[in-house]
């Protein structure tokens, strides 16, 4: 598969996942875990600790290499981890829609380039614009999946 789409296509998949636990979460206890009061405010306050973190690590690597999923990808576990953990610590659930919002700000800082460079300045070869009309084709589908599978997931907890 292209270098490119893959780490972008990998990220939409972890939001959607992130967002099926959210949903299945929500029929029992929404933003809340194990019986403490999650504090919102605090959890947006020590997330931060875990985006400069990531910053830290993404700044010892070669620009060039930030759309390389292999270079990466350990710094991104540890960064998914502290998110997690962070969360967890204040009460939040994880993943929760704020936590979501943080993330994607980080994708957004370290990612956004990664698609756009190949589309827009080069033609790209056949196999590329494959990938390109096939990822939403993909997506609609895993869509579809996630959302029927939620549903039946939230049946049997309720
Ligand atoms: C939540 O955290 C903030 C920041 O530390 C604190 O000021 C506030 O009192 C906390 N709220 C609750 C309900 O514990
Ligand atoms: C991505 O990184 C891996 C590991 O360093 C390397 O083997 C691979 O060639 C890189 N891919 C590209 C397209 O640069
Ligand atoms: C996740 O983070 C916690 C707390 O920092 C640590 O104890 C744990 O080992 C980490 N897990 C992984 C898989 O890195
Ligand atoms: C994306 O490209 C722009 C223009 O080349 C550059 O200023 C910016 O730093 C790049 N961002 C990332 C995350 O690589």
């Amino acid at each position: 598969m292209d270098n490119y789409a893959f780490p972008v296509l990998l990220l939409l998949v972890l939001l959607l996942c992130g967002y099926c636990s959210t949903q299945s979460g929500n029929s029992q206890d929404g933003l809340y875990h194990s019986g403490l009061a999650c504090n919102e405010t605090l959890m947006l306050q020590r997330l931060p600790i875990c985006g400069q973190e990531f910053e830290d690590s993404m700044k010892k690597l070669d620009t060039k290499k930030w759309c390389n999923l292999t270079e990466f990808i350990m710094f991104y576990a540890y960064f998914s981890n502290c998110t997690e953990y962070e969360a967890i610590n204040v009460g939040c659930f994880w993943p929760n829609p704020l936590a979501e919002g943080f993330i994607t700000n980080i994708h957004r800082q370290f990612f956004s380039n990664c698609t756009l460079e190949r589309v827009i300045w080069e033609d790209p070869p056949d196999e590329i614009l494959i990938t390109l009309i096939l990822i939403p084709v993909f997506l609609t589908a895993a869509m579809i999946s996630l959302v029927v599978w939620c549903s039946k997931r939230s049946d049997v907890l309720v």
